[in-house]
């Protein structure tokens, strides 16, 4: 029987599709532990109400004996009470014909609200994974509208990147994609991120070789590869109609348990965090996805990784993008 006090867990855009997929997963146990009871909150807007009147009776129906309690709502001041974990889900989609400039003014919108909500309600240990896009950019209006909460707290999803990348290499190799470790995906959450194997090993019939040696393809590492990657979620979009969902549950649950649980010895995965004091001349004040190692519910950067000039032009790319989108989002912010 569980025994420890129950945490309280929000998901934003509880009514949207990733959320359908995640909620089942955190509710048995798979992202905190298959002993430590939850309270979830699922947050979402006004129309969507009726929604997750739906959601919350599935999952009472799921009889899950870890799901203490489900609380719909789409009010920030009952969503973030004295949560432990948020992951913000729910952010302003692209609509036909809209600029890029007006997705992201209604985003910082979204995400200001809700960092001012996590200042005030949430525990000041809350950890707070971005999953709505932009994920970088979001993420950063979010902490910075959160001051009274350490910066380190906050990460945005670049786990599904990183998953696409093993699995890619893991099917050229005819492995299973548990062989295949320390992928990195650098910087944006877009198309100009770069998914990096000059560090990724591959166990091949027992013995660990790197990527590179075990691919024996170099221009489809270097092509390819890279571009199936970038490309990824376009093409989810082309086939389904929809954009990933499953995938990004699946990799949401893998970010938060790695936060909670730590990463494996000797491994690194993906996600985006505040570069502040990076060994890699990425600037500052921006949220970055680099290589990382978590131990109590801490991250650091893996430092002191080799970079090759291929490497520097895509790093620097990526970051000149959320350099610019940063510079456009502060504008709104301070409006
Ligand atoms: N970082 C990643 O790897 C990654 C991967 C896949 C999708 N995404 C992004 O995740 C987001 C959600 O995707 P989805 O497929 O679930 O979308 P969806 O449209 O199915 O659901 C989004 C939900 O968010 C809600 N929402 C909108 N504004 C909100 C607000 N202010 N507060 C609370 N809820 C709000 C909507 O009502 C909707 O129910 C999108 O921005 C998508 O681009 C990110």
């Amino acid at each position: 029987m569980p025994r420890a006090e129950p945490i309280r867990v929000v998901v934003t855009g509880a009514a949207g599709q990733i959320a359908y997929s995640l909620l089942f997963s955190i509710a048995k146990g798979d992202v905190f532990g298959k002993d430590q009871p939850i309270i979830l909150i699922l947050l979402d807007i006004p129309p969507m109400l009726p929604v997750l009147d739906g959601v919350v009776m599935e999952l009472q129906d799921c009889a899950l004996p870890l799901l203490r309690e489900v609380i719909p709502t789409d009010k920030v001041e009952v969503g973030f009470k004295d949560i432990d974990a948020a992951i913000l889900v729910g952010s302003m989609p692209r609509k036909e014909g809209m600029e890029r400039k007006d997705l992201l003014k209604a985003n910082v919108a979204i995400f200001k609200t809700q960092g001012q909500a996590l200042d005030k309600y949430a525990k000041k240990t809350v950890k707070v994974l971005v999953v709505g896009n932009p994920a970088n950019t979001n993420c950063l209006i979010a902490s910075k509208s959160a001051p009274s909460i350490p910066k380190e707290n906050f990460s945005c999803l670049t786990r599904l990147d990183h998953n696409r990348a093993c699995s890619q290499v893991a099917m050229r190799c005819g492995v299973s994609s548990d062989k295949v470790k320390n992928v990195i995906i650098w910087g944006n959450h877009s198309s100009t991120q770069y998914p990096d194997v000059h560090h990724a090993k591959v166990n091949v019939s027992g013995s660990e070789v790197s990527a590179y040696d075990a691919v024996k393809n170099d221009a489809w590492l270097r092509g390819d590869f890279i571009s199936t990657v970038q490309l990824r979620g376009a093409a989810v979009i082309k086939a389904r109609k929809l954009s990933s969902a499953m995938s990004a549950a699946k990799a949401i649950c893998d970010h938060m348990r790695d936060i909670w649980f730590g990463t494996k010895e000797g491994e690194f995965i993906s996600m985006g965090v505040y570069a502040a004091g990076n060994s890699y001349g990425i600037p500052e004040d921006l949220i970055y996805s680099f290589p990382i190692q978590i131990k109590n519910k801490t991250w650091k950067v893996v430092d002191g990784l080799p970079i090759n000039d291929f490497s520097r032009a895509k790093m620097d790319a990526t970051a000149a993008e959320l350099v610019e989108e940063r510079d456009t989002a502060m504008d709104f912010l301070s409006q």
